[in-house]
């Protein structure tokens, strides 16, 4: 938590006063989000986001190492091959109960994020192969409405 730093008293107090604790939230895997997200979930699966993984161990262009795995898998843990919900969404442990999903202010106090411009560019940053790529909804996943 970089950004904490520099502030460290503050970001403490933010964090006591607001409950919310930065950094804890830990990864589930699409499959958790997939029971009750299946719209969502069936579309992901068809976009190169879900087969990240497989294409960067796959390239003839450039070498594979572990440092791929920071754009090309989830929370650079191949485990969690592709670029899944939660490389956008954030990691899920402490919103996807249904109690805390269906509020979502609640959600969003435990980590959920809604993507934004910001989200696209941590990996389509513009350098290299990793073009930039304007902020579409569409192209992410189908949406219910
Ligand atoms: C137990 C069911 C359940 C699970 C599991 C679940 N969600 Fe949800 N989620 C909901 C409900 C209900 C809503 C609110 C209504 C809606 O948007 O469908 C919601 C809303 C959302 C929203 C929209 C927030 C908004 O208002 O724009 C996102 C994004 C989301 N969930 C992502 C995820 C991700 C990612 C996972 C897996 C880590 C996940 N959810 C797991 C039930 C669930
Ligand atoms: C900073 C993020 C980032 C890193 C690090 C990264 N990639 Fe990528 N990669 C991307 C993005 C974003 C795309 C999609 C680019 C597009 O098509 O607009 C991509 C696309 C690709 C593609 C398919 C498109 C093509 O040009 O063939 C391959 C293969 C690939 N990457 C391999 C690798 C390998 C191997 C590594 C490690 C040596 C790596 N990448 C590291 C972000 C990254
Ligand atoms: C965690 C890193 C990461 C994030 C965040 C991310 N992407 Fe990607 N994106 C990739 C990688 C890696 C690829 C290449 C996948 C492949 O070819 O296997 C890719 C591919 C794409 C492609 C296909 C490009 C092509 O030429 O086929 C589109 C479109 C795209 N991303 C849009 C987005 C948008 C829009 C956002 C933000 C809402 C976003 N991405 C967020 C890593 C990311
Ligand atoms: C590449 C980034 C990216 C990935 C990967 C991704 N999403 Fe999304 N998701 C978005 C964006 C962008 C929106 C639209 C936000 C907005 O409307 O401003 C969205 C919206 C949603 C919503 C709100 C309802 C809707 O359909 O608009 C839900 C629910 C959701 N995503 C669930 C998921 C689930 C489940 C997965 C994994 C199977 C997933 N997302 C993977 C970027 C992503």
């Amino acid at each position: 938590m970089n950004w904490c730093r520099p502030l460290f008293g503050v970001c403490i107090f933010f964090l006591v006063s607001t409950g919310v604790s930065f950094g804890q939230h830990s990864y589930v895997g699409a499959d958790k989000c997939k029971m009750c997200h299946k719209v969502q979930y069936d579309s992901w699966l068809q976009t190169p986001h879900a087969k990240a993984t497989e294409t960067a161990k796959a390239s003839t262009k450039w070498k594979f190492e572990p440092a791929c795995l920071s754009c090309h898998a989830t929370n650079k843990d191949e485990k969690l091959a592709g670029v899944q919900c939660e490389a956008c969404h954030g990691p899920g442990s402490d919103y996807k109960a249904m109690s805390i999903m269906k509020d979502r202010a609640k959600a969003i106090a435990n980590g959920l994020i809604i993507p934004t411009q910001q989200t696209c560019d941590s990996c389509h940053d513009g350098k290299d192969h990793h073009k930039k790529v304007a902020f579409n909804r569409d192209v992410v996943h189908a949406h219910k409405k």
